[in-house]
Order: structure tokens, then sequence, then C-alpha cells
């Protein structure tokens, strides 16, 4: 198949590059400029483990290639991928579909022969029906069909989760396309991912409540952990034991400072949006919302209270600024809030990121960015871990000890 994607950004080039390996020819599209001459060169412009291999391994194939010509990538593609950011609007938190409308118009010009088009971007329910609407308006002499299909990547373990998956959503409303979307994902049916045939609408529900449960699990375990501090309970038992219920799972139940990233606080957003406009008000999803924001500001408050109840003119050390680890992504990740209020009361910010740092300092000011998590804990009167980076957990405490003003250790993640 011939496949045209159109935005190469985290989604589009980890997709591009599963697909080529699918045995696919993908042409990844995206209009700037700079971006596509990197991606020409080979370079890849995320950090995400294994990418840059996949990349170059399918590149040297001939089954991989980028381009700022969306003309030319649709006209010879028989299925398009529209996988552009769908931001939150900054004036209401509705998803904003600017980008994937824009790229639908440009797609409709180009397509020849019958062509499917796919939302991979995540989309409130209905943006298929539009996308569809602005297509048929205009190229109204065109064969194409209009599908849903969310992606279900995380960050740091993206390729596994796409070549992977626990399933395949697609939401399509005819024949034709699913033909075409089953031979998309032909190569999966070897490792047997359960594949999901739905309508258009429930594919694109289906993306946002599953991102909502995710984000209320979270926080549910969060506020335990509170509950267990109070009580004297360990919040990694109490995990474990309600996790080897099959109907709760062990996943997702890590307490920590409140998610971040890219996809749940947007989506969540977006979804009290949505379902505000269809009457139908999303309580827990409201609740989960003002938890999360509100807990960075506690986690600053403990951090505080391990420093005596005061931080003015102390030096502070910060392990981890990246929203998760194994990526180098800063989107609303719990260390910015953290770092802020812990500023706001006069500390002295030092910290340490294994792949973040870059990213961070375009965000974050007055930091000082040391060379390794000993550089940030020097004469510091507290050392906090906020993101869980595997090199975190075999930190050599003799040294800390004689480094730190203080041997307080503050570990928001239980590693
Ligand atoms: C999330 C979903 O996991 C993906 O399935 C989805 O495709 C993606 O959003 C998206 O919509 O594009 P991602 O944002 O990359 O993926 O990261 P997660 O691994 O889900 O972590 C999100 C946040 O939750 C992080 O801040 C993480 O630290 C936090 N988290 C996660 C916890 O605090 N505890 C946990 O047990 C798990």
């Amino acid at each position: 198949m011939r496949i045209a994607m159109i935005g190469a950004g985290y989604v589009g080039q980890v997709s591009g590059a599963c697909f080529a390996s699918f045995g696919h020819l993908v042409v990844c599209v995206d209009t700037d400029a700079d971006k596509v001459a990197r991606l020409q060169a080979g370079e890849t412009t995320i950090f995400e483990p294994g990418l840059a291999e996949l990349m170059a391994e399918n590149g040297k194939a001939g089954r991989l290639e980028f381009t700022t010509d969306l003309e030319a990538a649709v006209r010879q593609a028989d299925v398009v991928f529209i996988a552009v950011g769908t931001p939150a609007r900054r004036s209401d938190g509705h998803a904003d579909l600017e980008y994937v409308y824009e790229a639908a118009r440009r797609v409709a010009g180009a397509i020849s022969g019958y062509t499917v088009i796919v939302t991979k971007s995540t989309v409130p329910v209905g943006t298929g029906d539009e996308v569809m609407r602005i297509v048929a308006e205009a190229a109204p002499n065109k064969e194409f069909s209009v599908v849903s299909n969310p992606e279900f990547l995380r960050e740091g373990a993206a390729i596994d989760d796409f070549k992977r998956p626990d399933r395949v959503v697609i939401g399509v409303e005819d024949e034709r396309a699913k033909a075409v979307m089953a031979e998309v994902y032909r190569a999966l049916s070897l490792n047997q991912s359960p594949v999901l045939f739905t309508s258009r609408r429930n594919s694109e529900l289906i993306k946002y409540a599953g991102n909502a449960f995710l984000a209320m699990k979270i926080t549910f375990i969060n506020e335990i952990a509170d509950l267990s501090e109070k009580l004297g309970t360990d919040v990694q038992e109490v995990a474990r034991g309600i996790g080897m219920d099959r109907r709760i799972g062990p996943k997702f139940l890590n307490a920590g400072p409140g998610y971040g990233g890219s996809c749940f606080p947007k989506d969540t957003l977006a979804l009290t949006r949505l379902a505000k406009d269809a009457n139908s008000p999303v309580r827990l999803i409201e609740t989960t919302i003002e938890i999360n924001d509100a807990r960075k500001g506690f986690m600053a408050e403990r951090v505080i209270g391990a420093c005596g109840g005061d931080v003015t003119g102390k030096t502070i050390g910060i392990l981890g600024l990246t929203f998760k680890p194994n990526t180098d992504d800063m989107r609303e990740a719990p260390s910015l809030a953290i770092i802020d209020a812990l500023q706001g009361r006069g500390a002295k910010i030092q910290a340490f990121d294994p792949e973040g740092m870059t990213a961070a300092a375009e965000v974050l000011n007055g930091v000082d960015f040391a060379d390794d998590p000993y550089g940030a804990a020097a004469g510091a009167a507290a050392l906090v871990i906020i993101t869980e980076w595997d090199s975190f957990r075999s930190l050599d405490f003799a040294r800390l000890a004689e480094i730190m003003e203080r041997r307080v250790l503050v570990d928001l993640r239980n590693i």
C-alpha cells in the first residue's frame, strides 16, 4: 500500500516508520521545511527509543520518505493519514481542529482515484463527519472514505505499542474502506493483535474515554497514596493488592506527582468540553482534572515541609524534569509547576535530567542545569526525584550524603 502521513510530529514519525516496517511505502509530509530536511538527512526530531534505527532501516530500503510536497504525496497514496496536532484551544479547552480541517482541505484537492482518508489525530466525536463534508465539498467528483483510527502510543514505548498493541481501533462506515484498513494492519495479524472495527463516532469516543479512564485511575491511586501516608500504610502494597483483581488490573497504579504529558491533560479537558456541549457532563473527569492540577502544588509543599517549612535561600536539587522517563518531552510536566512553586518560595534550583534538559531550558527560568545527579545534589538542602528515570534507581547514597548540605531525599515516584 502507498501511505501518505500528513504531519511528521510524534505520532506521524512513529506511525510512518512502523507502517514502513510493515512493508508499506510511506511518505511523511510536514509544512516545516527545516524539520523535513533533518528527517531527510536521517535525523529524528524527537527522542524515542528505537525510532532512529527503524527510520534508517526503512529509509535505506526505500520505504520511508519525507517531503513538504503534500499534493505529490497524496496523489500517489491509497491511504492518507492525518496526524497533525489538536492542541487545547486557549480560550475554552476544546480541541483545536484548525490543523485537521486545513489538512482535509488540502488532501481533498490532491487525491486521485479511490483514497481512504484516516484521522489519527485525537479528535472529538463528529470530526470524521466534518472531514467527510469538507472533502466532499472540495472534491465532489472524487471517490473516498473517511476513517477514524486513533493511536494508543505511549511516549518512550511507542514502537512496541505500535507493533504489539493491546488493540487497534478502526472506525469505518463502509466495507471498501474496511478492506483497505485490514490490509494496512495485516502485519499485525501475525502476532494476533485484536482489531476492533466499529463506527467512526464510536472510535472517536473510545480514544477520549480510554485516556480519561487512565487519567482517573492514576488520580485514584494518587489519592490513596495521600491517605496511605496519613494511615501509615504503603500505597505500593495496596496497589499490588488491588491490581491482582483482574477487573482492576495492575497497570497505571503508580502513585506520583500527577499525570502530565501532551495527551492526558489536553484530552481530559477536551472530553469535559465535548460532554458539556452534549448536555451530559462527565463529573468524574472534571474532578480528576481539578485534583491533578492541585496535586502539583501540594508536591512543592511536601518538599518545603521536608526542609523544615522554609526553603528561602536554600538549594533544592531536582532529579528528572520530563513528564515521564524515556522521553525528552516537557509538555505539562509536573516538574514545571513544582519548580515554579519552589522558586516562588525563594529556593534556588539545581536540576538534572538524562534527556530533557535542552527542552527544559526553553521553558524554565533561573534553573542551574547539572551534568549528573550528583551535580544537582551538591550543596542541596533536599534532593527531589520527580521523574523515575532508571538511572536514579541506583544512586550512590554515601556520595550523596557527603556532598549534600542536609540528608533529605523526597521521592515523588516511590522508586
Ligand atoms: C498516553 C496513553 O498512555 C497512550 O495510550 C495514548 O496513546 C497517549 O497518551 C496519547 O493519547 O497519545 P503518554 O502521554 O505518552 O501516553 O504517557 P503515559 O505513559 O500514559 O503517562 C502519562 C502520565 O501519567 C505521565 O505523566 C506519567 O508519569 C503518569 N503516570 C502514568 C502515573 O503517574 N502513574 C502511572 O501509573 C502511569
